[in-house]
């Protein structure tokens, strides 16, 4: 877990996401002050809740990528659901709380692999002693001396040869305790175990190459103590888990399309007191949810954050607006992000040997028909840019493993020939990009 100041925070954000530095800002500093907190005495800690984020944005603008990047730097516990998944109690559909059981499963995930990490070496020793214990069966106790020290020295070669891959297509018998029988999700109930919950073997029959994959969670159980684990997934879940809450528009009507879904305030109503804090069943055990840091996000085109029910907008008491894409920085996401799509069209071309480039006025009269498609029709944000790109590249990509060794460069005409007739309706834009 790597706690990084809100400048670092953004300057990572920023090779990723351009522009909606206001979003950006909120949340290095929603995340800084976790970090903050769990330094103070006890007392103090419980009485400071995070201040929860509500991010307004048009759809395509960011609001999704800024999430999606910033649960990859952080090693923190983090999910993202979306709101219109979830059905009031009472409906089919998940319930509200299961979002707090993925977190902590998200946060036993982490640790299990912050573990794996810490503990490689005595992992490998578990793994490869098994195998050899199964390759070549140990004496019982009753071996003589000579028996035991020959045993010794082949078991000892053994385990250099599982270790060194050199027996891995050997097929073996072992047996690996079955993975848990999963518990049984019930609707809007939770999770009921309908299995007893002991630890089950099996022998299997593989090669010694899968065995080695498949002991690996047994390993990590057997030098651990997964209580230990459990309680520290629960904990760290618990203080600085992360639940984004996407399209949660989607939850709220305005008052004529109220009527048609009337379950749709239910589902706020639930997220009423995980947000505000109450405790919530685990498979590890009881979670408290009053230090969960929530981001939700929405379009909010259709609704407005005043038709969420009153208590729920009291509890997002920080709200960011992302901005609507200019052409500049329709731009500069097409060049200039790591992972651009421009990027990422040049290499997966490459993969057939054909060498792509765009030339600058190209590039510009991408960014120009983006920005151009999304006023004359809906505005579908940095989308937009996905499918120009995508119809401009239609034929070189249908050909391009008839061209490999070639070298293509994109120019401007190149774009206006491809898209100048479709931009002329706004019909045709509408169906086309
Ligand atoms: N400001 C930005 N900088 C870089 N890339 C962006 C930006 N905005 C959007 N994108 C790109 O556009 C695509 C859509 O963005 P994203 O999923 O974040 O939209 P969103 O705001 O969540 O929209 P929606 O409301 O529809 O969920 C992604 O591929 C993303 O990389
Ligand atoms: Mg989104």
């Amino acid at each position: 877990m790597t706690y990084k100041t809100p400048k670092e925070i953004v300057e990572y954000l920023d090779e990723y996401i351009i522009g909606q530095d206001k979003a950006k800002k909120a949340i290095a500093i929603a995340l800084r002050n976790r970090f903050r907190r769990i330094q103070l005495p006890k007392e103090v800690q419980d009485e400071i809740v995070p201040k929860n984020i509500l991010m307004i944005g048009n759809t395509g603008v960011g609001k999704t990528e800024i999430s999606r990047r910033m649960a990859k730097i952080l090693g923190l516990p983090f999910i993202k659901v979306e709101a219109s998944k979830y059905t009031e109690v009472g409906f089919v559909g998940r319930d509200v709380e299961s979002m707090v059981r993925d977190l902590v499963n998200a946060s036993m995930n982490l640790i299990k692999s912050d573990y794996r990490k810490k503990n490689a070496d005595k992992i490998e020793d578990y793994i490869i002693s098994k195998i050899t214990n199964s390759l070549i069966p140990p004496l019982p106790n009753t071996a003589s001396e000579t028996k035991k020290e020959e045993y010794r020295i082949s078991s000892n070669k053994m385990k250099q040869k599982v270790k060194d891959g050199l027996v891995d297509n050997l097929e073996i018998e072992i047996e690996v305790t079955d993975a848990p029988i999963n518990p049984f999700p019930i609707p809007n109930i939770g999770i009921v175990e309908i299995f007893p919950k002991q630890q089950k073997t099996k022998k299997i029959k593989t090669s010694v190459k899968e065995a080695k994959e498949l002991l690996k969670n047994e390993a990590i159980e057997n030098i651990t103590n997964i209580d230990e684990l459990k309680s520290e997934a629960l904990k760290r879940a618990e203080e600085s888990g992360i639940i984004f809450i996407d399209e949660i528009d989607k939850t709220a009507s305005a008052e004529s399309s109220l009527r048609q879904n009337p379950n749709k305030e239910g589902v706020q109503r639930d997220l009423l007191p995980i947000v505000e804090g109450s405790i919530v069943d685990t498979k590890y055990g009881q979670i408290k949810t009053d230090y969960i840091l929530f981001i939700a996000a929405g379009a909010f085109q259709l609704s407005k954050p005043s038709d969420l029910i009153p208590e729920l907008q009291g509890r997002f008491p920080i709200r960011v607006e992302l901005d609507a894409l200019s052409e500049e920085d329709l731009y500069k996401i097409l060049t200039q992000t790591k992972n651009s799509i421009i990027k990422q069209y040049i290499l997966l071309l490459g993969t057939e040997g054909l060498r792509l480039e765009f030339d600058e006025e190209a590039l510009r009269a991408i960014a120009k028909f983006a920005y151009i498609a999304n006023e004359k029709t809906e505005d579908i944000g940095a989308r937009r840019l996905h499918t120009i790109v995508e119809k401009v590249l239609e034929d070189i990509s249908f050909k391009a493993p008839e061209m490999s060794g070639e070298s293509i460069i994109i120019t401007k005409k190149d774009i206006e020939d491809k898209l100048d007739s479709i931009i002329q309706s706004a019909d045709i834009t509408r169906y086309i990009l």
